[in-house]
């Protein structure tokens, strides 16, 4: 297949980029920034230049990381929702036989807010809170594009685990400091993947033909915040010892401690498990295993 990628050069474009290459796949890698060696949209982002194409998998994206200020948030919203509206709008006027039969599109497990202990699959209905519209809107957006008879996936993310990006580095750092430790009441659910298993995934669900609309990248073993840390402190032999309170957390990052840290989702791979996909890494003591 021709798969062109937006956020190429991304944690997990990187090692989709690797995998797709190493599958034999003929891979199109798009970045803003010049210097990258990766092909570059024309006039804006968007502005993908023409070239035919079996697959898009749209990546591209404010990093979520930081504090949420005003002008944060307007950054993740329109580098997403007002980004992907742009990318598809572009798309109708690729010539009919260039346009990608399939466009798979990021989306994060934020879409179903803060679910607390009720698991959820991708027939749940939408959350609450400035994440879920973001993903919410994120979605809506690249489903425009099958008004030009292209196949749409959205992504429904979790955390995704590798050595190279993501939050398991910082992670890594804070607990060799002493620093690991459950945030919160620790209570909270964690939906999870192993970077290997997000991009196998990803790529059988762009050679399924009957997958479309949304599929949890997410592994099937959610865990609480508290298991999560204990795992983790076991993988790495360090203590986990320390507590960041829920108010401090809120202090230090405001919105983001509450979207990303304080509350999760149990997400359910259902799609996955559908079209029989065998996870590398099921369990997360296994994934850790395999990272550190
Ligand atoms: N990693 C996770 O745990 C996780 C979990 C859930 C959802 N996701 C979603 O999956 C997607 C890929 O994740 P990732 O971890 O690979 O992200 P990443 O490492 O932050 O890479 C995202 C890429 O997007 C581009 N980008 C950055 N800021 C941008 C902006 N303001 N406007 C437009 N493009 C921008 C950059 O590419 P160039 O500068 O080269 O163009 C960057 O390499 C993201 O949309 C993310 O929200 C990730």
């Amino acid at each position: 297949m021709r798969i062109g990628i937006t956020g190429a050069s991304g944690f997990i474009g990187r090692h989709l980029t690797a995998s797709a290459i190493g599958q034999g796949h003929a891979v199109t890698a798009y970045s803003r920034r010049p210097g990258m060696g990766l092909t570059q949209p024309k006039e804006a982002p968007h502005a993908l230049p023409e070239t035919p194409l079996d697959a898009l998998v749209h990546l591209s994206g404010e990093s979520l990381m930081g504090l949420w200020t005003p002008e944060k948030r307007d950054r993740i919203w329109k580098s997403r929702v007002d980004f992907t509206e742009a990318l598809v709008a572009h798309l109708g006027t690729w010539q009919p036989e260039n346009r990608p039969k399939v466009l798979v599109c990021a989306s994060g497990a934020g879409f179903y807010g803060n679910s607390g202990a009720i698991a959820v699959d991708e027939r749940s209905p939408r959350g609450e809170g400035f994440l879920a519209d973001v993903c919410a809107g994120w979605e809506t957006a690249a489903h425009r594009a099958e008004a030009f008879g292209i196949r749409v996936i959205t992504l429904r993310t979790g955390m995704v685990l590798g050595r190279d990006g993501g939050a398991l580095p910082l992670l890594r750092r804070l607990f060799a400091s002493g620093l690991g430790g459950r945030l919160g009441s620790g209570q909270q659910w964690m939906a999870w993947i192993h970077v290997e298993d997000a991009v196998q995934l990803l790529l059988k669900a762009i050679t399924t033909a009957s997958v479309r609309g949304p599929v949890n990248l997410c592994a099937p073993e959610a865990v609480t915040n508290a298991e999560f840390t204990q795992k983790l402190a076991a993988a790495l032999h360090r203590p986990a010892f320390f507590h960041a309170p829920a108010f401090a957390l809120r202090l230090l990052l405001r919105g983001m401690a509450d979207e990303m840290l304080l509350s999760g989702q149990r997400v359910t791979p259902r799609v996955a498990m559908e079209i029989g996909y065998g996870f590398a890494h099921p369990t997360l003591s296994d994934a850790l295993a395999s990272l550190v």
